[in-house]
């Protein structure tokens, strides 16, 4: 059993496979807090009750229990607690506060589906214990959900409302996961970024005052990812605690991490309330998005690896597609100026070089020639393809390959069929100047009619086509977020609503399209989250390709999400392909993640052309299952020094592939590589240059010779005799 209730003790205790997580119901009534970190032995750590002056009190139990200064479960407003808290709900006399209290609770095996929203798949292992609060003024149920992941040593956290009386309340903020740290003797890491430069890295010591991530942009956005780490300060890829915390979900979020007089650490991840409202009528429910947390006495790299494969196992889409394709991309080949010969061409030279798919970028459909037009007309141009679009793809698989294509289904241009005939399908507030964001507006995913619109057109353009592949792009955030077609009360659940119909239509997409697969992108990783890894394969890591930036973005990115998710394509800006070593160096960066590539192959040389097809059949036959599948190992961080260094491994250790990028030049000098995951008596050969090593030698490291120029990078390929 994972989960398990002691009635003498009062005590919750939930374990992980590395991990154990334990509160308490003090006075028949609270959820307190006491541990979540290593497994224990038989002592436990107690209730405690720090008491600090200001802190109110309840007559019954006075000082004994401040709910200010103890830690907690799950917090109400204005509860006495001072902090940051869960839960407010404006009643009918216009108060928000909330008192929770513990009404009793059930454990079972799996768990429960989130109507509407991506979650965990359940396994076997799975578990889920409900704890029953209660809001005696409002009667308002609130039931919070900590589901097990045991064997990735992962636990869950949503919780689900329920308007038991018979007057209306309004949820004015909501969080899914409250967990309170003793002390705050952490560094916390996280990803700040822009278009173009997603998932920066940056590792602060924790300080007093509140130091939160947020997303007001109905996007989870470029600019903070939900992925964040605590971890102790000494910590490093293999040693000390890492926390790590995420969302399964893609719109706007607020994950608040505050250290307060007691010096503890309150870590919230949720709604929030910016962007999010939510009227209950009587008898209603609401159920939160899912937030997920892992621990680690390993480091920073086993927490990774505890969400690399809890991800993998519990969160990406379990299909066919066990292997992902080497997508020829059209965009920044040819940007709009696409048509059948172009895109014939490409299919023929992707055919010769071995790649598996050709994806037909943005500029297929409506009267979309440039970014001002188009979008919401989803039907193919017929300029551009003069006996429709099943003909031609019939004709480009003829090549040999397989065919993608790009939709961006959440936009519409002003200058468009769809807006012409449906100006009251966008987002917008009555008398307000609808804002555009690269020449577009948002449709108003709220409203049934349009996301029923958007199955129609697909429907009668994509039935009967043989799509393998669809690229899911989102190019702008959300402004002016009404819905028409909501109540006044209701307005402020557009944010909310908006992404149930993404979701939606994602399931929908999944079901009418079961082979093919989805890459989510949202100009770049935008939404590079778990809500969306949820339907889609991958995702479109940046629309940076520059291997040197790449380096960066994909280092963060590899610190919270597996590689399997990661798309990568090797590019040709600054015209580097026909140059030997720099194809290899992007080559070399893109085999980070799942391979592709992006650049006018038909017009390439024959040698590059070569080059090319010999690297994806290195790849396809000795490396991709290790970055798709393998465990990863981080050695350097390209944010703290010249170099980035990981390598994948296999589960018996039998294969290593290793790779170093140098950043910048420098000095000549020699690096020392360790490959701790070697297995000591074994002996390997690097298959690239054929020479032996002994476990021993990896173990005690290789070195590596830097050179004077920048942008070099080296692989090895350790294979067991
Ligand atoms: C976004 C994507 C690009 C490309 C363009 C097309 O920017 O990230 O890869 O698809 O849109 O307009």
């Amino acid at each position: 059993m994972s989960i398990t209730f002691n009635p003498e003790t009062k005590v919750f205790d939930i374990k992980t496979k590395n991990s154990e997580y334990l509160f308490k119901i003090v006075y028949d009534k609270f959820p307190a807090h006491t541990h979540y970190g290593d497994l224990l032995g038989e002592n436990k750590p107690d209730f405690s009750s720090p008491c600090y002056s200001f802190s109110p009190y309840y007559k019954e139990w006075g000082i004994n229990y401040l709910p200010n200064d103890v830690m907690s479960e799950y917090v109400g407003f204005d509860s006495g607690d001072f902090r940051a808290t869960s839960l407010r709900v404006q009643n009918e006399e216009g108060d928000s506060m909330v008192v929770l209290k513990y009404k009793g609770y059930s454990i079972f095996d799996g768990r429960v589906e989130l109507k509407g929203l991506p979650s965990a798949e359940a396994d076997e292992n799975t578990q889920t214990l409900e704890l029953q609060l209660y809001d005696e003024v409002n009667e308002l149920e609130v039931n919070v959900y900590y589901t097990v992941f045991p064997e990735e040593d992962v636990i869950s956290r949503y919780v689900k409302l329920k308007n038991a009386s018979q007057k209306e309340l309004l949820v004015e903020k909501l969080m899914s996961l409250l967990l309170d740290l003793p002390h705050h003797d952490y560094d916390m890491i996280s990803f700040y970024g822009w278009h173009c430069r997603e998932r920066q890295y940056q590792r602060n010591p924790l300080h007093y005052g509140a130091q939160n991530l947020f997303s007001r942009r109905g996007a989870s956005s470029h600019q903070f990812n939900p992925f964040f780490c605590l971890c102790s300060k000494d910590a490093t890829q293999d040693e000390g605690e890492a926390y790590g915390f995420n969302f399964v979900y893609s719109g706007s979020y607020l994950e608040e991490v505050e250290v307060e007089q007691t010096g503890t650490t309150r870590v919230q991840i949720g709604l929030g309330s910016d962007n999010f409202q939510w009227l209950l009528e009587p008898g209603e429910e609401f159920t939160s998005p899912e937030a997920v947390m892992t621990y680690s006495n390993n480091g920073i790299g086993q927490m990774s690896r505890n969400f690399h494969n809890f991800i993998r196992d519990h969160i990406l889409p379990k299909e066919i597609f066990d292997k992902r394709p080497v997508v020829l991309n059209t965009w920044e080949a040819c940007f709009f100026n696409i048509n059948e010969d172009v895109l014939l061409q490409f299919a023929e030279t992707a055919a010769e070089t071995d790649i598996d798919m050709v994806v037909m970028d943005d500029g297929w459909f409506g009267a979309r020639n440039g970014d001002n037009a188009g979008l919401g007309d989803w039907y193919e141009n017929p300029k551009k393809f003069k006996n429709g679009l099943k003909p031609f793809v019939d004709k480009m698989k003829s090549k040999g390959v397989k065919f993608g294509i790009w939709i961006e289904p959440e936009m519409v241009n002003p200058d468009s069929d769809l807006f012409r005939a449906h100006p009251e399908w966008c987002l917008q507030c009555k008398g307000r100047e609808l804002m555009q964001s690269r020449r577009q507006l948002v449709l108003d995913m709220s409203n049934p009619d349009v996301v029923q619109y958007l199955k129609d057109s697909f429907t009668k353009t994509f039935d009967g086509v043989a799509i393998d592949y669809f690229k899911w792009d989102m190019n702008r955030h959300l402004s002016q977020v009404g819905s028409p077609v909501l109540p006044a009360k209701r307005k402020g659940e557009t944010s909310f609503r908006y992404m149930l119909g993404v979701y939606e239509l994602y399931r929908w997409f999944r079901e009418k399209y079961p082979n093919a697969m989805i890459e989510n992108c949202s100009g770049g990783g935008g939404r590079y989250d778990l809500g969306m890894m949820k339907y889609s394969t991958m995702i479109w890591t940046s629309d940076n390709t520059d291997p040197h930036r790449r380096t960066h973005i994909q280092y963060s990115s590899m610190m919270g999400y597996p590689a399997a998710t990661m798309s990568c394509h090797v590019s040709n800006h600054d015209n580097c392909i026909e140059d030997e070593k720099q194809l290899q160096y992007r080559y070399h960066v893109a085999l980070g993640g799942a391979l592709g590539y992006e650049f006018h192959l038909p017009r390439a040389s024959q040698t590059a052309k070569d080059a090319v097809k010999k690297q994806i059949e290195d790849y396809h036959r000795d490396y991709e299952d290790l970055i798709l599948k393998g465990d990863y190992y981080s050695l350097l961080n390209p944010y703290e020094c010249n170099y980035n260094a990981y390598y994948y491994t296999n589960n018996e250790r039998s294969r290593i592939l290793l790779t170093f990028i140098q950043q910048e030049s420098e000095d000549v000098k020699t690096i020392n590589v360790k490959i701790a995951q070697a297995k000591e008596d074994a002996v390997y050969t690097d298959k690239l240059t054929g020479t032996k090593y002994t476990g021993k030698e990896l173990l005690a490291g290789i070195s590596v010779e830097t050179e004077e120029s920048r942008y070099n990078s080296r692989m090895w390929y350790f294979v067991e005799e």
